[in-house]
């Protein structure tokens, strides 16, 4: 039997239940939403913004680029995501501050955080608790509080969907709570088909993992909404899989990287190039995507296309991450990994805050 369809195996491997919480995105999707309409934004409603800074790092500030980039066509302010401890000079007391962190106690994003308090720009916290929770209530700052024991990584739909609710309802998102229920019942739908009890042979989810193997994986989006996606892939294979994992987009690509597969092939023939095809992009996209796999397939010692889902971005971002990330956790589980535990990340926190 596959490992992937043995329950007993998965059990035993995945110790604090990463893929559950994985096959149970939509429904931690239709919660957010809930959060995200009962959230108090008095104050914050009916002004305006000279532009929108998000402060996170990793699994929150990843949030950040996820929600830029479904903004960034249609907003008239610009919107940045500062993933480090300073606050651009130019992030003055009529922008809104975004303050990111799961748990609330990210040094990098406390840090510049504190510096948008020093400027008086308006703050809006994301958290489960922590510090952000304690400085918004000194501060009387607007805060919305998610729940907390999950991994931040694991918290994406908490992270991100209260935050698109609140940005429709300060006029400054063009997501509508609309699209975002529908992208829910989308992920409902794939939950069926990725779920542990669909047996490898009819299971996506199982044949990518198994696709990426024991190869290094390297993901190719295009300039998009779905880049920060590919980017997630790759923080997720990192993570969850322990394994090592690179990500770039097209168009950029083709101006460098695309020369430098020629060289090296004795390594790169362990690697995997998994590229995302969404039938909707330009046809100039799609053909230069074509044209690039064709240039370099043979450096690699395989090639995945992954046909995007959805019909509105919102559907087409959150359908893509639900993929990778339970793609993520069987990768983990067919290696004999457990997926949530980030040992080297938690070492090093603990190091840093012993200086
Ligand atoms: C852990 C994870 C990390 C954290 C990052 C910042 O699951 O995804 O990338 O997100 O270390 O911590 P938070 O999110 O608590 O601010």
């Amino acid at each position: 039997m596959n490992i992937l369809d043995d329950d007993g195996k998965i059990k035993q491997l995945d110790t604090l239940n990463m893929l559950a919480i994985e096959e149970n995105f939509a429904d931690q999707l239709a919660e957010a939403q809930k959060i995200g309409a009962a959230a108090d934004i008095t104050g914050i409603r009916g002004r305006n913004f000279a532009g929108i800074a998000f402060l996170g790092m990793g699994g929150s500030g990843f949030t950040g680029d996820i929600i830029k980039s479904l903004l960034i066509n249609r907003s008239e302010i610009p919107i940045v995501v500062i993933k480090g401890y300073s606050l651009p000079a130019y992030v003055s007391r009529d922008w809104l501050v975004i303050s990111l962190s799961y748990s609330g106690n990210t040094e990098e994003t406390l840090t510049a955080t504190e510096e948008a308090l020093k400027r008086d720009c308006e703050i809006i916290f994301i958290s489960s608790g922590g510090s952000a929770e304690k400085i918004a209530q000194e501060k009387r700052k607007c805060i919305i509080k998610i729940p907390g024991g999950f991994q931040p990584r694991a918290a994406s739909g908490y992270l991100m969907i209260p935050l698109l609710v609140v940005l429709n309802k300060i006029g400054l998102s063009s997501v509508t709570e609309k699209e975002i229920g529908d992208a829910v019942k989308l992920i409902d739908v794939l939950a069926k088909e990725y779920n542990r009890n669909i047996p490898f042979k009819d299971n996506p989810a199982k044949q990518l993992a198994a696709g990426i193997g024991n190869f290094l994986p390297v993901i190719y989006s295009f300039e998009s909404e779905l880049s920060p996606v590919a980017y997630r892939w790759k923080c997720q294979i990192n993570e969850n899989s322990k394994t090592p994992a690179f990500f770039n987009e097209f168009p950029e690509l083709n101006h460098n990287e695309t020369v430098g597969w020629e060289r090296l092939k004795n390594i790169t023939k362990e690697f995997v190039l998994i590229y995302f095809i969404d039938k909707e992009a330009p046809e100039r996209i799609n053909a230069r995507i074509k044209i690039t796999v064709e240039l370099i397939k043979y450096n690699f010692a395989d090639t995945i296309e992954i046909d995007i889902k959805g019909k509105t971005p919102i559907e087409k971002v959150l359908s893509t991450i639900f993929l990778g990330g339970i793609a993520s956790v069987y990768l983990a589980l067919l290696n004999g990994v457990d997926p949530t535990p980030i040992d080297k990340i938690n070492t090093l926190k603990t190091k840093l805050a012993e200086l």
